[in-house]
């Protein structure tokens, strides 16, 4: 599968936006991706991988594939992962850990498997185990075919290493990318988010508009691999334009104080602070900012969360109320109870796929521009 330098790339998403980031990696011009079930498989070597986790804003983690055999017991598994040219892509003086999962396969103990795999690559290249690794092998054996692939970014690539504060229930910044998209979102248009949090719908808004990308502060796994080269990926990533100053301001408003300040502290750390308003108001006082209209996007409180059924549908039909001011605004909901959205009184089209976000199903709920 892997020649050393080019590989089947699997881009990680949650399931439901395969296609949304399929589309992403289109329009940043990586080849021929393919949407398949929980990401976006690609081809290309080490630059595609590096530029994937530096501009990619919907994936959660990029994948390189590097081998895949078939292991019909453990005595096989642990053959064929010696045969793997770990030298290639693994330092001998770097720690390293694996992970393996198993599906409708005969060798079903996934602890025993990286077990095997581990022992394998530390007897083949001399590279000690360590269960905090950053870098991670992932072995998966689905229908007694293994694929063994290196997480090259890491940290999940939600952290774009700007946030430090997070108020509750945060949003992760690259299904806020995809939910942004998904809203039609492209730049152009000024976004309202009335219970912002820490304000990662706004902040990811602010730094589409002003094309920052958004791994340009953080640190990759891939920095830790054989072949890394930091000459290229220096000139990578510093090569990326600088912001350019977007025509629109990008707002976010929260009753929580505290919210408000974590969201300005987010803004500042990203560099998108010029651009952005943060204030402290509840949804009664919402105003329509001036200029254009363009795109309110929102995750109000859902269910486990508060358990008030009666209070959330209150919050909701208030939320709706105001927003019944945003004349030619599009509204977008992300919740997870279609009666909730109801609640609103907002014309609502279909809703679109749920989404799995911390354990909750969740799907945006998209109106036109309001009459
Ligand atoms: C699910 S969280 C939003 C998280 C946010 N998207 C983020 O990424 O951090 C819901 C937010 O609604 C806010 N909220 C609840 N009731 C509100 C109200 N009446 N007016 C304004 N904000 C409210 C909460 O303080 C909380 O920050």
């Amino acid at each position: 599968m892997a020649a050393g330098n080019d590989f089947e790339i699997f881009l990680v998403t949650a399931p439901g936006f395969e296609a949304l980031l399929c589309a992403e990696a289109r329009e940043r011009g990586f080849k021929a991706p393919k949407a398949v079930m929980g990401g976006v498989t690609l081809a290309g070597g080490w630059p595609e991988i590096w530029r994937a986790n530096l501009e990619m804003r919907g994936a959660a983690r990029v994948l390189a594939r590097i081998a895949e055999f078939r292991a019909l017991h453990l005595a096989q598994l642990d053959k064929r992962a010696r045969k793997v040219p770990w030298a290639a892509f693994l330092r001998p003086d770097v720690p390293f850990r694996v992970e393996a999962s198993s599906r409708k396969s005969r060798i079903y103990h996934q602890g025993a498997a990286a077990q095997r795999i581990e022992t394998a690559i530390k007897e083949e290249l001399g590279a000690p185990v360590a269960a905090e690794a950053e870098v991670c092998v992932k072995a998966r054996i689905d229908d007694d075919l293994c694929t063994i692939s290196i997480d090259t970014s890491g940290d999940s690539l939600h952290k774009r290493g700007h946030k430090e504060a997070v108020a509750k229930a945060p949003m992760r910044e690259n299904l806020a990318a995809l939910f942004l998209r998904q809203c039609g979102f492209d730049g152009k248009e000024p976004v309202l988010d009335p219970m912002c949090g820490s304000g990662t719908f706004v902040i990811e808004a602010a730094e589409i508009a002003a094309g920052l990308k958004p791994g340009r502060s953080r640190h990759f796994a891939f920095e830790q691999l054989a072949n890394f080269d930091a000459v290229a990926w220096r000139s990578l990533r510093d090569a990326a334009p600088p912001a350019k100053a977007p025509a629109f301001r990008f707002h976010g408003s929260d009753h929580d104080a505290g919210a408000i300040r974590m969201a300005r502290d987010n803004a500042a750390r990203a560099g998108v602070t010029e651009w952005t308003e943060f204030r402290q108001q509840t949804i009664d006082a919402l105003a329509v900012p001036a200029g254009p209209p363009g795109l309110v996007v929102v995750n109000p409180p859902y269910g486990a969360r508060i358990g008030d059924r009666k209070r959330l549908s209150y919050l909701y039909r208030a939320l709706g109320q105001s927003l019944s001011r945003f004349a030619g605004w599009r509204v977008g909901v992300i919740t997870n109870d279609a009666d909730l959205a109801a609640a609103t009184g907002l014309p609502f089209a279909p809703p679109a796929a749920p989404i799995s976000h911390g354990g909750i199903s969740v799907r945006l709920f998209l109106t036109v521009g309001l009459p």
